[in-house]
Formats: C-alpha cells, structure tokens, sequence
C-alpha cells in the first residue's frame, strides 16, 4: 500500500509552514502518523542554494533551477530519508514547497515551460496527491515577512511577490491535466486556513485518492 503525498505551496509568507505543522497535528490526532519536510533541504545543494537566495552566493539564474530539481532529486532519493521510499512504505507526507515553487519562482527569469521539462525526472518519480496552494495577497504576504524576519530573501520584494503569484497560476494552467492542485484562500485567520485545509485532506483521504 502506497502512502500520500501532500505538497503545500504559495509565495513567501503566505503561512504554509505554519499550517504544515497544523496539519502534521491534526493527521496525527486522526491516527495517521506523517513525516514533514521542506525545500530547499538541509541537504548540500540545499545549503548552497540558501546560500545563493540571501544573495551571498552569486549564481546566474539558469543554474538555479537546475540546482533546485538536483536537491529535489535527493530530497526524493536519498537513502537515508528519501521521500519516494517514505511514501512506498505507506507514510502520509507532507513538504513545504515542491516543484511547483520552482515553477513559479524561476520561470520569473527563465521560461516556465524550460523549468517544468527541468523537474521533469521529480514529477514522474512523486506526483503529489494535491499540491495545497495558500493563495494570498503579496501585500499582505510582504506585512507578515518584513514583521517576522530578521532578514529579508532575495526573491522577497513586493514586485518579485506579485509575479511569483502569477506565475504560480500560469504554471496551475499548463499542468492542469497532470496536478491536483487546490487553491486554499489564505488571507484569512490561521484557524480558517487551517480548517479548509484539514477538509480538503481528510476528504482526499478518505476517498483513498
Ligand atoms: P511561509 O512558510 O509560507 O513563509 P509562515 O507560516 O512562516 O509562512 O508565515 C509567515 C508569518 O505570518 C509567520 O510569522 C506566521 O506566524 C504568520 N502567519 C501565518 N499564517 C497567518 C495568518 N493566517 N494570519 C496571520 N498571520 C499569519
Ligand atoms: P524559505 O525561506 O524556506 O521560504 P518560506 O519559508 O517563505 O517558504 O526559502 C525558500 C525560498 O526558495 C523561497 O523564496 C522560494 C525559493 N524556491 C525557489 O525559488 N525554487 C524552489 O524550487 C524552491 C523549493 C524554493
């Protein structure tokens, strides 16, 4: 029996990990125990693209979603914790950002449809059950970052947030016969936020998608 796979995706401070771990909370609650992850991974490339979004690393941008589909590629593979293995031993999953954030945020320099056939290899390895998008307002995904970090990423500009958005959207529309994708609106109160993910999953569940 193989597990699910739930990818929650949105710009930068739209709340996905915060509803991540709610998430985590209610499965585990519901007696459906979940392994959580992120992307980038603590992983090298993980580190070294860290290192490139805060600007300290210099990296021209088509080299950049190359790296993103390679840490993605271990981030399914690797022996120790690989997803794809997770998920053939029947565990529910849970990542904050998968392909689709590379879609979106590096088809802003680069041509979308370049990055899709880039991450090609990671959509047939682990298509998700339904990439969870948190769909708010760049304004308001701009307040909550310049009022909870001490640091500013590079890609965190309200120009940079308003084309990320769209291109999350264009991206939605070209892949609309392969995804499952669920657009959750997320200019809202966690608790809200939260609930309409929580039925969007347990319904997916049950139906055993
Ligand atoms: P992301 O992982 O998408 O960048 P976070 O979950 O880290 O977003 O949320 C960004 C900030 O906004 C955090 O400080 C979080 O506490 C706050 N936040 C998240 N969801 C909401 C919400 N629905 N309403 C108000 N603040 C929120
Ligand atoms: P992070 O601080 O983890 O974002 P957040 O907590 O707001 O979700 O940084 C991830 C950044 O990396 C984010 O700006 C989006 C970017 N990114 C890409 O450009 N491509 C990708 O494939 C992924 C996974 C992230």
């Amino acid at each position: 029996m193989s597990g699910q796979f739930f990818a929650l995706e949105g710009i930068d401070g739209s709340g996905k990990s915060t509803q991540l771990k709610l998430l985590a909370r209610r499965l585990e609650e519901a007696g459906i125990p979940c392994l959580t992850t992120c992307e980038p991974t603590d992983g090298p490339i993980g580190k070294f693209l860290r290192q490139v979004l805060i600007g300290q690393v210099k990296c021209d941008s088509r080299a950049v979603a190359p790296l993103f589909a390679a840490d993605r590629l271990d981030h399914l593979l690797n022996k120790e914790n690989g997803l794809c293995r997770a998920v053939e031993r029947g565990m529910t999953v849970l990542s904050d950002r998968y392909y689709f954030s590379s879609y979106a945020y590096q088809s802003v320099d680069l041509p979308l449809e370049w990055v899709i056939e880039v991450n090609r290899p990671c959509a047939q390895l682990l298509r998700p059950t339904a990439t969870l998008f948190i769909d708010i307002s760049p304004e308001l995904a701009l307040a909550r970052i310049t009022q909870n970090r001490k640091r500013t990423e590079l890609f965190e500009t309200r120009d940079r947030l308003t084309r990320t958005r769209e291109q999350f959207f264009r991206a939605f529309a070209l892949e609309k016969d392969r995804e499952n994708v669920v657009i959750i609106p997320g200019d809202r109160d966690v608790d809200a936020v939260a609930e309409d993910i929580w039925r969007t999953v347990s319904t997916l569940l049950s139906s055993g998608a």
